[in-house]
């Protein structure tokens, strides 16, 4: 990607930003543009800064300006272009990101919505419990090891937007990817897995709003589908990935 900046002193503001606003169509239509903004300058209305970001200056310079929705955007700016006192690419840096502000606005992980840390280790508690006792599950469990429930939580914590602590403390995931391989975890027992910690979350209590319950067990799915892919024999996994994050998806907290 490349940003176009382009620096315009203006006589007419309202006729100058009547024409961008005609001309943002074809931006908007232009499949080399990703985005663009038009910014007045507060302390110097006559002066206007305009950023596009294209795919490439390549996708620009011969895409756009060769392109279908040329026409209409020059059209709409011509009376304009005497105007532009700088007109380059830039190359973007790695220094970039959101501000402090974004996060001011960004709803809570589900790890702070479920409780933290200690609402996971009260479900993998439960879980486990049930876990022992069952006849389909509990037989691949029965040498785990006491801090297991723990562990898992940690995991859980780190999926949902918590401390980072199993990929700092416990290997991330080639160590829980380790703990799988060559189980052979069959259907009904991946099934009976997703079953009993919904069970356990009701048990302990984690939230039960539709939101909530709908992305947990939408990972739970997603992760015990993949738990039973990489158990069996001759899988072939990555080695070593990032532990994933896991998010609201497409229904948000509701907060009344
Ligand atoms: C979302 C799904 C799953 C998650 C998040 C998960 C998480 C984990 C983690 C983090 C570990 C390693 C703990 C450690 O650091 O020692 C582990 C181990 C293990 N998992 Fe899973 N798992 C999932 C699905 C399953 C399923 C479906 C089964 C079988 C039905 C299963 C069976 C096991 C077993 C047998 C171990 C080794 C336990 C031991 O002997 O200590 N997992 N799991």
């Amino acid at each position: 990607m490349i940003v176009e900046y382009l620096r315009y002193r203006v006589a007419d503001g309202a006729a100058f930003e009547a024409a961008y606003a005609r001309a943002a169509a074809s931006l908007a239509a232009a499949l080399e543009c990703v985005d663009y903004e038009l910014a007045r300058c507060a302390e110097e209305p006559a002066v206007y800064i305009l950023r596009i970001t294209w795919t490439s200056a390549e996708d620009h310079l011969a895409g756009f300006r060769r392109g279908e929705h040329f026409p209409a955007f020059f059209a709409a700016i011509r009376p304009f272009v005497g105007d532009i006192e700088e007109m380059r690419h830039y190359e973007i840096t790695d220094v970039r990101g959101a501000g402090g502000a974004a996060r001011a606005d960004a709803p809570p992980t589900m790890y702070e919505w479920a409780g933290g840390t200690a609402a996971f280790d009260r479900l993998t508690e439960d879980f486990y419990a049930r876990v022992r006792k069952d006849d389909v599950v509990g037989p691949l469990f029965a040498h785990m090891d006491p801090s297991h429930p723990h562990y898992v939580a940690l995991w859980l914590a780190e999926v949902f937007g918590g401390p980072t602590a199993y990929t700092d403390e416990r290997g991330g995931y080639p160590r829980m990817l380790g703990q799988h391989l060559g189980k052979g975890i069959t259907e009904a027992q991946r099934r009976r897995w997703a079953s009993l910690l919904m069970d356990a979350a009701d048990a302990v209590g984690l939230p039960a709003d539709p939101e909530f319950r709908a992305a947990f067990a939408g990972y739970i799915e997603w992760g015990t589908r993949i738990a039973l892919a990489n158990s069996q024999p001759g899988a072939t996994p990555p080695q070593d990935a990032p532990t994933p994050r896991w998010g609201w998806g497409v229904a948000p907290p509701y907060e009344s």
